[in-house]
């Protein structure tokens, strides 16, 4: 048994590494249209063509202006016209601005566009002049290029996808290049590491494997600190509602802190608190088995919340913010939690575990604890893939958000339609607290009728009334079936674009 698991851990680290990198090189302050090679041209509602398109006409002769005439292009925001052998170039891609005006969101969806229609980005060039009055907008195209052209590779022996080239955004200026490498690069690198995690199966994805995976993507960091609680600190905190999650696994849980300290010394930080399942069967109250493989993306939450503090780190953000992700595999067998089990969470106070399968509220409510004791913070979001009920009411356009106050929600929507990752209020009534009073417990883990409000109840509850708190329920947005430009098939890293735009709005 030992030898396997040597063995086992052996091959992990391999494939994480493997998987870790994954960006093409971005070149910023050219004005030079390449002589050959594969060339985006984004083109206005009817096919205009801006100064650097003009040049690229000429350049084919007019052959891109006559193909655009020539064909039935509507001009709807993405539409594409590929345009292969178009001498001197190997490709020429031409893609709709739409008519609407660009925003830094509609930027990031133009070069998601170009990373879907392009396999092979050695020798690419994005004209990236004409993109309305977003500022740094080339940064922002290439941000979008990047997230829309992840790939994960680990486990593929063969080569299928040709490697990471070397894409010029052509017409861009030094100030795209500072926005980018200082700021959007490492956002991009946040989505990445969030995806990798969500990705990772779990014979290769449990408690501490997370905790390492962390912390090699924070290596050399400034202004972070680790704190990792492993079972015997977790149980000595108290944390059992955390502990009985996990006691089915092999796997022991861990509690992962990650802390950045970029703004005052006395402020207070703002808490984002992440659901670790590394795999969720359900425990003894199995799921049934189609789907069931979905469930290895169950710690999303935890993953946006290790992306996001990345990201705010590495560019350096005047905040102070802490990352908690309590995490456990949820496994049925002789030593799980049952249904009826009554867990003493840190708090003191004590919950009846009436189904194993609502496990994430019960790490996260030893967790929101642990937090606010911790570090006093001055707001308090929480993301989970907590409700199979949030994902049928809010589908894959929107996370559900659950706040005390609709102010609080509408500001949630707003920093969602700037980010490009939507949310959708749900609400929190006080018959849902009704709803979990326990007849042997101080509360039960489930309602009357699941609901994604009820999974909100039982955390609210070891919330304090007085703090900013949002809840987000990601279960419906985490993993996509369908592509949209900046999220290809897979995993989407949902709520680090969320949360890097709360923070950044949070700090100024
Ligand atoms: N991880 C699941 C929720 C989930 C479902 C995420 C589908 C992504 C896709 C969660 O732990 C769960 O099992 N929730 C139950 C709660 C129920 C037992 C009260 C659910 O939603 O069915
Ligand atoms: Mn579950
Ligand atoms: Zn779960």
């Amino acid at each position: 048994m030992s030898l396997f698991r040597f063995l086992n851990a052996g091959l992990v680290f391999g494939a994480l590494a493997h998987s870790a990198a994954a960006m093409p090189d971005f070149s910023f302050g050219s004005s030079q249209l390449p002589d050959d090679g594969r060339v985006v041209v984004y083109v206005g509602p009817d096919g205009e063509l801006g100064r650097l398109g003009r040049n690229l006409d000429e350049a084919t002769g007019g052959r891109v202006s006559g193909a655009i005439a020539a064909m039935n292009f509507e001009g709807e925001f993405g539409e594409t016209l590929s345009l292969p052998g178009l001498a001197p170039y190997k490709q020429v891609l031409v893609i709709s601005k739409g008519d609407q005006p660009l925003t830094a969101r509609r930027v990031h969806d133009l070069g998601g566009f170009a990373a879907f229609s392009i396999d092979d980005d050695e020798g690419l060039a994005l004209l990236a002049d004409d993109l309305g009055d977003v500022d740094d907008a080339a940064a922002h195209l290439a941000l979008g290029y990047a997230l829309g052209d992840y790939h994960f590779t680990a486990y593929k022996t063969v080569e299928e996808i040709p490697a990471d080239g070397e894409v010029a955004l052509i017409g861009s200026n030094r100030s795209d290049r500072r926005a980018f490498e200082r700021d959007l690069t490492h956002l991009a690198e946040g989505v990445t590491l969030a995806r990798n995690l969500g990705t990772e199966p779990g014979n290769t994805l449990w408690p501490q494997k997370f905790v390492d995976h962390v912390q090699t993507a924070f290596e050399g960091v400034n202004n972070v600190t680790f704190t990792v609680l492993d079972a015997d600190a977790i149980r000595a905190r108290g944390m059992g509602a955390l502990m009985g999650v996990g006691e089915g696994s092999i796997h022991d849980p861990r509690l992962l802190v990650v802390e950045y300290r970029g703004g005052g010394r006395n402020e207070a930080p703002v808490a984002l608190v992440g659901k670790g399942v590394t795999f969720d069967t359900g425990g003894i109250s199995i799921k049934p088995s189609e789907n069931m493989w979905y469930m290895k993306s169950d710690m999303s939450g935890a993953a946006a919340v290790a992306g996001t503090v990345l990201a705010a780190a590495k560019r350096g953000e005047d905040i102070n913010v802490v990352g908690v992700m309590p995490l456990a595999e949820n496994m049925p067998s002789q030593d799980a939690i049952r249904p009826g089990d009554v867990l003493t969470s840190m708090s003191g106070k004590t919950v009846e575990v009436l189904n194993t399968d609502a496990e994430g509220r019960l790490l996260l409510l030893d967790a929101v604890h642990y937090a606010q004791v911790e570090y006093e913070p001055r707001m308090l979001v929480n993301i989970a893939t907590l409700t199979g009920s949030a994902a049928r009411a809010t589908g894959d356009e929107y996370a559900a958000v659950i706040t005390r106050d609709m102010d609080l929600s509408m500001q949630m929507m707003e920093i969602g339609q700037t980010s490009g990752e939507d949310v959708w209020p749900l609400p929190l009534h006080p018959n849902h607290y009704v709803q979990i009073e326990s007849l042997v417990a101080d509360i039960k883990n489930i309602g009357g009728t699941p609901g994604a409000s009820i999974g909100a109840a039982v955390i609210g509850t070891f919330v304090a009334e007085e703090l900013p708190w949002v809840h987000l329920d990601i279960a419906g947005v985490d993993w996509r079936d369908e592509p949209t430009p900046t999220a290809p098939i897979g995993h989407a890293g949902w709520g680090v674009r969320f949360m890097d735009a709360l923070l950044r709005r949070e700090a100024d």
